[in-house]
């Protein structure tokens, strides 16, 4: 009877058939890395933070401990996702019971920030927050990470909003101004009525432009104040090296924002997308109960996991969950961004296994079952060979599994043992017939 049932944070919900969420994920509920003291994530969120509040006035409200089950309302429907969107699918989301999932973005609770909004007289909000998506399993895949997410809103009809808006936009351009070697290449939204990426029907030209105008250099400020702490890190970069920080603006969809974009940066070689933001669209408004075409605001979002390996050279997402003090260590007493020390490389030891499948499975429903069974002893994981027979019509799947612990090594008999485990389980989970 234990079986059909599953707690989280102090509440038990029922197994249903959409139920995919299992253990190996939920023993990461409460964990808050991005709470964390001296810890990257939360020195990350605290940068972030910092460099928003210095934009403005009034600080931004910040909400750090909302709870990660949320609905499939507020986690999809509510923000105007389609009913066929790719990531309301059970291969990319971890679903609780028919009502509930863990949140796939902190974008969730935007609605409930927004009805928040009108009580404490402040128009920005900025959330922190562990995210849950299914995945593949590699070097910078997790199934739990953090992201922070934050939004500005005005009313359209006070002029005085006008004048604020403008004012902030000046001061952030003397802020980015004082960064020596930071160029940015913008683009503009798409005039072109009806296409995904054009202004809002109830806004003006003028609003839009001075609204997107705000988004980016708030973002752009962050951003620069992120890298510039890294670049002028001496044990990073020699003492007369001051490195370009390149930024660059694309297009990019959300259902909940239009136009969209997306801010993406020059780093060791190549364009990384780091931040989606984008003007808050009038459905979001109206499903937090403001009055039609009232409400003008932006919205954006940034991993912070992958900000983190980025910014301090982690070399393995799963680091980021060590309690080893060879780890922990590094961070103490040091908020500022640094480079990583890496202190073990333990032997990778790699096994292939082969199977026959009757039906389809689907690629992370594979990777799901390894980190059930494996945890964190698993490095990567990856598809190396698939194909059909001919004449039976089934499919052989060859996988291969990188077996790595992080702070000691494995036994070749430990391994062993595991990927025996594998094995049975793909025969009892998915009827599969191993090969040999
Ligand atoms: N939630 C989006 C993501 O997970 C990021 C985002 C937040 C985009 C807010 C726009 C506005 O990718």
């Amino acid at each position: 009877a234990e079986n059909n049932k599953i707690s989280i944070l102090n509440s038990v919900y029922n197994r249903t058939d959409l139920t995919n969420v299992t253990a190996s994920i939920t023993r990461h509920v409460g964990r808050n890395l991005h709470l964390k003291n001296q810890h990257p994530i939360n020195n990350i969120r605290k940068i972030i933070e910092k460099s928003l509040d210095s934009t403005t006035v009034k600080p931004f409200v910040k909400y750090n401990d909302f709870t990660p089950v949320v609905t499939i309302k507020q986690n999809f429907d509510d923000l105007g996702f389609p009913k066929d969107h790719p990531g309301r699918s059970k291969s990319d989301t971890y679903y609780i019971d028919d009502e509930h999932l863990l949140r796939t973005h902190t974008s969730a609770h935007e609605i409930e920030c927004f009805q928040k909004m009108k009580e404490l007289d402040n128009n920005g909000y900025l959330i922190s927050a562990d995210v849950y998506r299914r995945d593949e399993i590699d070097k910078s895949h997790y199934p739990v990470f953090h992201q922070m997410e934050g939004s500005k809103t005005w009313a359209r009809e006070n002029k005085k909003n006008f004048e604020e808006i403008n004012e902030e936009i000046a001061n952030m351009k003397k802020q980015l101004d004082q960064f020596e070697n930071l160029t940015i290449s913008d683009i503009d939204y798409t005039h072109e009525p009806n296409s995904v990426n054009c202004k809002q029907n109830h806004m003006n030209d003028e609003e839009t432009s001075l609204l997107i105008s705000h988004m980016k250099r708030s973002l752009e400020l962050v951003v620069a104040n992120l890298f510039i702490q890294r670049y002028s890190n001496k044990s990073v970069n020699g003492p007369n090296e001051t490195p370009e920080i390149k930024m660059r603006w694309i297009e990019a969809y959300f259902p909940w924002t239009q136009p969209s974009f997306e801010i993406e940066v020059f780093f060791n070689g190549e364009w990384l997308e780091i931040c989606g933001c984008g003007l808050v669209r009038e459905l979001a408004y109206k499903n937090s109960g403001f009055t039609a075409e009232s409400q003008m605001g932006w919205a954006f979002g940034i991993g912070l996991d992958r900000m983190a390996m980025l910014l301090y050279d982690i070399p393995d997402i799963r680091l980021l969950w060590s309690e080893d003090d060879r780890f922990l260590n590094q961070f103490k007493n040091n908020e500022g961004i640094f480079k990583f020390k890496p202190f073990s490389n333990h032997a990778v030891m790699s096994r292939d296994v082969s199977f026959w499948l009757n039906n389809p499975v689907h690629l992370n429903d594979f990777m799901e079952l390894v980190r059930e069974e494996l945890g964190d002893m698993v490095e990567s994981c990856s598809l190396v060979d698939e194909f059909v027979h001919k004449k039976t019509g089934r499919k052989s799947q060859c996988f291969r599994i990188n077996y790595q612990h992080l702070d000691r090594n494995l036994t070749n008999e430990e391994v062993n043992d595991l990927h025996s485990g594998i094995e049975l389980k793909l025969v009892k989970q998915f009827g599969a017939e191993i090969r040999n």
